[in-house]
């Protein structure tokens, strides 16, 4: 929308209201929703046939990779069979030539890595019910690029997070935890494989990134992410810091816990981070790092605009704001209560 678009995004009905990181675009010029869902081909047309659109993100997905495990149909049905449908779409309303598509792929096609870094020519070992699905997607992309000539381009996303990440990824996991323990709302944390790497960056400079794929002459696939690996516990470490408490690592594997080396006298010496196995995947991803030579060189694009200490640090600001917010609304809703109570209000 900063760059002048007209923006058509397209929603599923659901009962509750999951609209919340979209809720400060609703009712702009040049925003509009649709209901249409990846699962049910007759509504993308309808939505494309409409809107007649110069460019598709395709963003909509199944997105979470533990969640496969439990889900491997719906997860096909959407992260692979959706993209089809979303080219097919287009075909379908005579668009082929004209609109541009950008896919959404991902690292989790590394999966079980073959070499690190991973660039464009790296092979590919899925290790999810994610990474199979999303596999298919790259490849139909492909295919309708060298069969039908179409504009269309996966990026090969590294991990890209932001204020508004869903809170069960893990680096939201942890800078909403670090917050609310900060100020007295959560005991404790509970996360998985501490020793698992990422390289992770910035969502918004990976928009960026995503819409200049867009606009090149020649359609192609890009891996995106900043060169820069850490691991979850270094991640919690640091979001930690920022909100106030210096953790200690202690024990191993299932056994390792962070506990309050510095802080906020009611903490120190307690238990603030610990291992469940519930959050161990049936196969885990490990080591992921990217090389995005090839988008600095053809793109122009920049990996290190915003690094991993600011990434943390933003993360961190925006959910301490967040909490001491729901703090004070809770209070206002007590005291509320007390003097409906006493008979203070009516
Ligand atoms: N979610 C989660 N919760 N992950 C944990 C936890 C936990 O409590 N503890 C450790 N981890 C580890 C996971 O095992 C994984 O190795 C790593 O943290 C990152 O997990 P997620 O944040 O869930 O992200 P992801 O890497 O599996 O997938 C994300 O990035 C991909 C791009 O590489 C998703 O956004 C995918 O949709 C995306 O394709």
């Amino acid at each position: 929308m900063e760059k002048g678009y007209e923006v058509h995004g397209i929603i599923r009905r659901s009962s509750v209201d999951f609209r919340e990181r979209i809720a400060h675009l609703e009712g702009r010029p040049g925003f509009h929703l649709h209901y249409a869902d990846l699962g049910d081909s007759m509504s993308i047309v309808k939505v494309v046939g409409s809107v007649r659109p110069d460019e598709i993100y395709n963003l909509a997905a199944q997105s979470h990779v533990q969640v496969s495990f439990d889900a491997p149909e719906f997860t096909a049905d959407v992260d692979a069979v959706g993209v089809i449908r979303v080219l097919e779409a287009v075909r379908a309303c005579h668009l082929e030539q004209h609109c541009r598509i950008y896919q959404a792929s991902t690292s989790e096609l590394y999966g079980k890595v073959e070499a690190v870094p991973q660039n464009e020519e790296t092979p590919f070992h899925p290790y999810s019910p994610y990474a199979v699905a999303k596999l298919y997607g790259y490849w139909i992309v492909k295919e309708y690029r060298e069969a039908y000539g179409m504009y269309c381009c996966s990026g090969i996303l590294f991990n890209h997070e932001s204020e508004r990440r869903g809170e069960t990824f893990v680096t939201r996991k942890i800078t909403l935890a670090a917050a609310r323990i900060a100020q007295g709302h959560q005991e404790k944390l509970f996360l998985g494989n501490l020793s698992s790497r990422r390289d992770w960056g910035y969502a918004r400079d990976y928009v960026e990134c995503m819409w200049l794929m867009l606009q090149q002459e020649q359609p192609d696939d890009y891996v995106i992410a900043t060169g820069v690996q850490h691991t979850v516990r270094e991640f919690a470490t640091l979001a930690f810091r920022y909100a106030g408490i210096e953790l200690r690592w202690e024990g191993e594997g299932a056994d390792e816990k962070g506990v309050c080396a510095a802080g906020p006298a009611r903490l120190v010496g307690k238990v603030l981070v610990a291992v469940s196995p519930d959050f161990y995947r049936p196969t885990d991803v490990v080591n992921l790092l990217g090389d995005p030579s090839k988008a600095r060189r053809c793109l122009g694009w920049n990996p290190s605009k915003t690094r991993f200490e600011e990434l943390v640090r933003l993360m961190v600001e925006s959910d301490m704001a967040k909490v001491a917010g729901e703090g004070a609304a809770a209070k206002i809703r007590t005291n509320l209560a007390e003097y409906l109570e006493k008979g203070i209000v009516k």
